[in-house]
């Protein structure tokens, strides 16, 4: 279980699309938190066994934290913020450089 260590419930809020889920998140929180927030079991799963895999490090190092945000694979979702009406998805397995976002 996360929390978040300070209390934002005064923020404004963005509502964006996590697996068909309307989620209502703080604006100017990133992807991976929003996520992690909303108590997701995972948000990939690994290129060669297929395990759930989720964020780590929150800072842009470990690359845990892939996912397809707006159509785009490979997206760190720790280090994007969210967007009103923004779209994202857990990204399974690996995925191309040069996947388009219609993939
Ligand atoms: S959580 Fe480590 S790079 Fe995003």
């Amino acid at each position: 279980m996360l929390k978040r260590l300070h209390d934002i419930s005064d923020r404004r809020k963005v509502t964006i699309d996590f697996e068909g889920m309307q989620l209502e998140v703080p604006a100017g929180e990133t992807v991976s938190a929003a996520v992690l927030a909303a108590e997701t079991d995972y948000t990939r799963t690994s290129a060669i066994s297929g395990v759930h895999r989720g964020p780590y490090c929150q800072m842009g190092v470990c690359f845990e934290c892939l996912m397809e945000i707006d159509g785009v694979p490979n997206s760190q979702a720790c280090m994007i913020e969210v967007r009103h009406g923004m779209t994202v998805r857990r990204q399974h397995g690996a995925r191309g450089v040069s996947d388009e976002a219609s993939v």
